[in-house]
């Protein structure tokens, strides 16, 4: 029987259980990310029907792969493309992503589509991508363990992240990224309201690991918000950063470097093993600021935006 794309909502989430297994596994292992989190609300959507995607069967309707993308006020996101390991060929994968990108593209209305495939390396999804109009942005996934880290002090006048603080991280973010390779990667980056939803999905869904409180400082000024580093715990003992960002009026004063260092210093002191964060490699200021600081890249991967 010939292997087939079908519709992800004809399945139930026990058919593709096996598959998330693995999938769970290969993250902890090649990103020290308890991917199982994210799993357990996408097997929520799936169960409900909510979500649209396609599964790549093979004899007797066995799901070989699954991808799947969310809509978003005007814009599609690929949320996931994954293939069993023994399974896994670029022609799976250029199949599935070609189907989720067909459906993407003939939506009426919608005028943008991000994509960010951590697991896959640069150029592999490539020439689907290309060929689809997409323009593609290299990132690095870097880490820095933390049972060797030296043992600093707190950094004096930083205040813990607090949720009435959103609005003016919100507004710094916006400013932060105005004109930089981030804000055309994700829109989000562009309008305070998209700057919100941005730290709402942080803060409130464990989409991207559980918000880590502890871990998530903020710079306040005189006048306004100065920095902020957020973070998420993606296994018990690891930790993403998944915000860093300073007031472009207070940089290169070492603003940047005081908010990752009362960060590690909040994370040593929980027994957190290791940290790691995504930047794009276009952002020399803060690839910089990252391999002065001790992080290392750990894998490269291609984020890909197309605009209708
Ligand atoms: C990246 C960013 C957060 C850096 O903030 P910053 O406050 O300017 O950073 P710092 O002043 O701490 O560091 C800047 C420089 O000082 C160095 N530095 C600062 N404190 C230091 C210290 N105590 N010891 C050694 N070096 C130090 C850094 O390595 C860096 O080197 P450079 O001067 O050659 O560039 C800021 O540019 C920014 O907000 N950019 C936009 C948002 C963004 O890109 N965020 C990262 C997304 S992944």
């Amino acid at each position: 029987m010939a292997e087939e794309i079908i519709d992800l909502r004809h399945f139930r989430s026990r058919q593709l259980d096996p598959l998330w297994n693995e999938q769970a596994r290969e993250w902890r292992r090649d990103l020290r990310w308890d991917y199982a989190s994210t799993l357990t609300l996408v097997r929520q959507y799936v169960e409900s029907r909510l979500l649209s995607g396609y599964v790549l069967t093979g004899n007797g309707r066995e799901p070989l792969g699954y991808g799947f993308f969310i809509y978003d006020s005007g814009k599609g996101i690929i949320g996931d493309l994954y293939i069993r390991p023994e399974m896994r060929t670029e022609a799976r994968s250029n199949r599935l992503l070609e189907a989720m990108l067909e459906t993407l593209q003939s939506t009426p209305g919608l005028r943008r589509i991000e994509a960010q495939i951590m697991p896959y390396q640069p150029a592999e999804l490539e020439l689907v991508f290309r060929a689809a109009g997409f323009a593609a942005h290299r990132r690095k996934f870097m880490v820095q363990p933390l049972e060797a880290a030296p043992a600093d002090s707190p950094v004096q006048g930083l205040a813990p992240w607090s949720g009435e603080a959103m609005d003016a991280a919100a507004q710094l973010i916006v400013e932060a990224y105005t004109g930089s390779v981030d804000a055309v990667i994700n829109d989000h980056y562009r309008t305070r309201a998209g700057a919100v939803r941005f730290l709402h999905n942080l803060v409130r869904f464990p989409g991207c690991g559980f918000f880590d409180t502890g871990a998530s400082w903020m710079a306040m000024g005189t006048d306004r918000l100065r920095g902020l580093i957020l973070c998420s715990r993606v296994m018990p003992d690891v930790t993403h950063i998944t915000q860093l960002c300073v007031w472009p009026g207070a940089r290169r004063q070492g603003l940047g470097w005081q908010l990752l260092l009362q960060a590690r210093v909040a994370l040593c002191r929980s027994g957190c093993q290791a940290w790691s964060l995504t930047v794009s490699a276009e952002n020399s200021a803060a690839l910089r600021l990252y391999e002065r600081f001790g992080f290392d890249t750990l894998r490269e991967f291609d984020a890909y935006v197309w605009e209708r």
